[in-house]
């Protein structure tokens, strides 16, 4: 049995120690001397007052005191070029990815980001223009530690470069917002009113973990739903030149799609496109179950970069809540030029048409965050708008995004031309994961409804010359009877919702 008057005895042992003692200089051994007197201290109100520790609690009283007005030194560096886009900083020492900001004499200041840097120089990208920075302006760094949470059961330890970095306004206080690359609303509804911060890169989920894609989600779209279905957790790349109907189109997904929370990227657009997404592509109802963050064309490229990154920031955090996103970024080919802009000015080589390497890089490390979460957690279903200027299929970054996708929705200016909306061609387009979602049944209906749609292109001038005799092909005869029937169903109005369930009937009577 423990003795439960043992700490009192001890106690008078140790203080006399300390009275033997007394004339030791207050050193190191302060620290331990100090806790040693805070386990004497539940003991203290039975002894008679003990003059040491009188004096060591004055002490290190006098210490606590003294720690207060410390004042932290400051580190600042100092700007010593700036080229173009590129502030070079020296002086101070940062990590990539790093922010900082740099004071104006106006009492403003320019944030900038660490992007590089060459020997002791850091190579800076600001996140605005750069008006009133002068010679030798002071750089300092804007590391974020505060918001650092406690190290805790079940989450990630927060190790990485990127944890310390700005953390930016994610979750549900966001929804029916629209804001900008950097979380500041842009629609005057007043300040953001969400708890949860997060860095702007996610976690890379192991692809070992990923819940596979199992189930379709509904767009509301008669022609992607049924011919071109998509899986909950697929990503897709929507390709089309200017004014063939991309945003529309994914206006109307967001509108009816049965996602719980659609999160948009408006990415290197132009301004004016952006107010008018938001007020009559997407509208009050669709707006708000979305976030619409909105780095359009007259920001920096560092902004584009971010709003695009951002973006996906919010719907990782929507899919950890175990929610069913759809994330829809208007558009890839503008964030890799943005991307472009930056690595040019920082001195990399140019690789494939204009674009170096690190584009290359960057575009699957976007894509690859989109997608299903481990088991248990959601999903974000993500399009991806690529711009292929001259229907050139050889662009560069519609390869690579042709590549790194799960399928591509082709749009066809000589569809819209014709007044055909959507101008889904859907003989170029394909959903890589409709394979495994669909039932049987509706891949022969989508697949002979194909066959029909393509036999008549095949022979649309013959036709339209009258040297096709009816008859003489039994395929082509069904394809011209079903002809309008076909381009009815492949058709949708803006306003027009269509669901899975119904888009399934009309396939199989379309081509019944
Ligand atoms: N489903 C549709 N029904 C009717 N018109 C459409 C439809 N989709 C697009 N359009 C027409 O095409 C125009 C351009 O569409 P938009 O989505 O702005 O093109 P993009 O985003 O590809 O530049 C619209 O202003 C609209 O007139
Ligand atoms: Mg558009």
């Amino acid at each position: 049995m423990i003795d439960p008057n043992s700490a009192v005895d001890a106690s008078p042992v140790l203080a006399e120690d300390l009275v033997n003692d007394a004339d030791v200089t207050p050193t190191a051994d302060a620290n331990v001397m100090a806790d040693q007197a805070e386990i004497a201290a539940p003991a203290e109100q039975d002894l008679p007052p003990n003059v040491h520790n009188q004096r060591w609690q004055s002490y290190l009283k006098d210490c606590r005191e003294l720690i207060h007005l410390v004042e932290p030194l400051e580190v600042a560096g100092r700007i010593v070029k700036v080229t173009g886009l590129i502030m070079v900083a020296t002086g101070i020492k940062m990590p990539i990815g790093g922010a900082c900001f740099i004071p104006l004499q106006d009492g403003g200041r320019v944030e900038a980001e660490v992007v590089g840097f060459d020997g002791e120089n850091l190579l800076l990208m600001p996140q605005s223009a750069v008006d009133g920075v002068v010679p030798g302006a002071k750089v300092f760094s804007m590391e974020v530690t505060e918001t650092l949470p406690k190290p805790q059961f079940g989450r990630p330890p927060r190790r990485r470069a990127q944890d310390r970095a700005r953390h930016f306004p994610v979750g549900d206080g966001l929804l029916g917002r629209v804001v900008d690359a950097a979380g500041n609303p842009l629609d005057n509804l007043g300040p953001i009113s969400t708890e949860v911060m997060a860095p702007l890169s996610g976690r890379v989920i192991n692809p070992l973990m990923r819940a596979p894609i199992e189930d379709t989600l509904d767009v509301g779209v008669r022609a992607i739903n049924a011919m071109l279905t998509v899986g909950r957790g697929q990503r897709l790349g929507l390709f089309a030149g200017s004014g063939v109907g991309k945003s529309v189109l994914l206006g109307m997904m967001a509108r009816y799609t049965t996602a719980d929370v659609i999160v948009v990227g408006l990415i290197g657009e132009r301004g004016r496109e952006v107010q008018e997404f938001i007020e009559q592509i997407l509208g009050p109802e669709g707006l708000a179950r979305s976030v619409v963050v909105a780095a359009p064309a007259d920001v920096s490229a560092l902004m584009r970069l971010q709003g695009a990154n951002y973006a996906t920031a919010i719907a990782e955090r929507f899919r950890q809540q175990g929610k069913n996103v759809l994330l829809i970024m208007d558009s890839l080919t503008r964030y890799a030029m943005a991307q472009r802009e930056i690595a040019l000015a920082i001195g990399e080589p140019p690789a494939t048409k204009g674009y170096p390497p690190s584009v290359f890089a960057k575009l699957p490390a976007l894509v690859e965050r989109t997608g299903n979460g481990a088991r248990g957690e959601g999903s974000i279903t993500a399009f991806y708008t690529v711009l292929t200027e001259g229907d050139d299929q050889q662009d560069p970054i519609a390869d690579s995004a042709r590549a790194i996708l799960d399928g591509h929705i082709v749009l066809n200016r000589t569809l819209a031309e014709s007044g055909h909306y959507p101008a889904i061609d859907i003989e170029q387009s394909i959903s890589r994961a409709m394979h495994n979602i669909t039932s049987k049944e509706h891949q022969q209906a989508a697949r002979l409804l194909k066959q029909l749609y393509s036999r008549y292109l095949r022979n649309q001038d013959l036709i339209a010359v009258g040297a096709y005799q009816p008859g003489s092909d039994p395929m082509l005869d069904v394809a011209i009877k079903k002809r309008d029937q076909i381009n009815a169903f492949l058709q949708q109005d803006i306003d027009e919702s269509a669901y899975m369930q119904a888009c399934l009937q009309q396939l199989a009577q379309t081509i019944s």
